[in-house]
């Protein structure tokens, strides 16, 4: 198999583009798709000043990778979940890639700003782990961008990720988070900052690609709380049924942006107020997070009043 832009022998295959490349024309091909998700999208512009949210994954280093390349001015911002040794991991990867590449990470422990880590805020608000971190992560994504001069988030997600979301949305029929499923969300608020998603047409086996080529040393290992997530179970029914007829999973989730999200859209019309504690968008009083974080430090103070035990185990 040789490479459909020269004749040197293929070293990636993406049969949904019916297509093969070497090396560096695959390498062009990745760049293309970023230059023009955000062009299409107008995601942001040269003067725009990026935070990046780096998991230490795949995704999330290969678009750092691609952003510090194309001349953005993009800031990693790593978030220690307290997950055991998968975020040992995480923050070491993170910490080596930003090191390599001479590029400024801000990290974040979630111990130290909420007082407990992912598995004991699980515990304590009663819900899955993958719900409290998903909603701490929203926090302090938008927070730090805005209290430190971002002016856009930009996260890894990838074609897998979004068809399998999606795929989630449609199963229960969720309309408003059908709405602002988007892979560019503009700011509603003066508190909020713009969301984008760069990589959200390649698929997480093309990230890798992109990352073995590159000589990015990325955490293979999933988070452990993903196991029987339902995200992964849609992740491997869309997966099969590319491998039938490839090319579905794009068109599930382009022809959801193109014909389904502009009439979703046009039906939102949910006024975002301040948080009375934080100032943050919300949709009621106090927003989510203060809620949550009122549980954890009633928690604290019954628990372990001199901070004694706070840490996860
Ligand atoms: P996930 O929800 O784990 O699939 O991650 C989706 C995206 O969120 C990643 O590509 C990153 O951009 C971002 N992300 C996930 N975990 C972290 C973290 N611990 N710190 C910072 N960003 C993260
Ligand atoms: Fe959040 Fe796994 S990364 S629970
Ligand atoms: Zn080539
Ligand atoms: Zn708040």
């Amino acid at each position: 198999m040789r490479c459909i832009k020269c004749p040197v022998k293929a070293s990636v295959e993406l049969r949904r583009h019916n297509s093969s490349f070497c090396s560096p024309h695959y390498l062009e091909f990745v760049r293309n798709q970023l230059a023009r998700n955000v062009k299409r999208l107008r995601m942001f512009a040269p003067e725009d000043r990026i935070l990046v949210a780096i998991s230490g994954g795949k995704d999330s280093l290969a678009l750092w990778d691609l952003l510090l390349e194309a001349g953005y001015s993009a800031v990693g911002l790593h978030i220690q979940l307290g997950i055991g040794e998968y975020s040992v991991r995480s923050a070491e990867v993170s910490q080596d890639f930003a090191q390599s590449r001479g590029a400024e990470l801000i990290e974040f422990s979630l111990d130290q700003e909420l007082g407990m880590g992912v598995p004991l805020l699980s515990r304590v608000l009663r819900r899955p782990p993958c719900s409290g971190c998903g909603l701490n992560k929203r926090y302090l994504f938008n927070k730090i961008a805005l209290e430190r001069g971002f002016t856009v988030v930009a996260t890894g997600h990838n074609l897998d990720d979004e068809a399998a979301t999606l795929m989630g949305n449609v199963l229960r029929w969720q309309r408003e988070q059908l709405a602002r499923q988007s892979p560019s969300l503009e700011s509603n608020h003066p508190q909020m900052v713009r969301k984008v998603k760069p990589l959200y047409t390649l698929t997480e086996r093309e990230t890798a690609s992109y990352c073995l080529i590159r000589g990015i040393d990325y955490v293979v290992e999933e988070c452990p709380n993903a196991k029987g997530a339902h995200s992964l179970l849609y992740k491997d029914i869309l997966n099969r049924i590319e491998t039938e007829s490839p090319g579905t999973k794009q068109q599930f989730f382009q022809g959801f942006l193109a014909r389904m999200r502009p009439a979703l859209q046009r039906e939102q019309t949910v006024d975002l107020l301040a948080c009375e504690e934080c100032g943050q968008p919300t949709t009621g009083e106090v927003c989510s997070y203060c809620r949550m974080k009122d549980r954890v430090q009633n928690y604290i103070a019954v628990n372990a009043p001199n901070g004694a035990s706070r840490r996860d185990t």
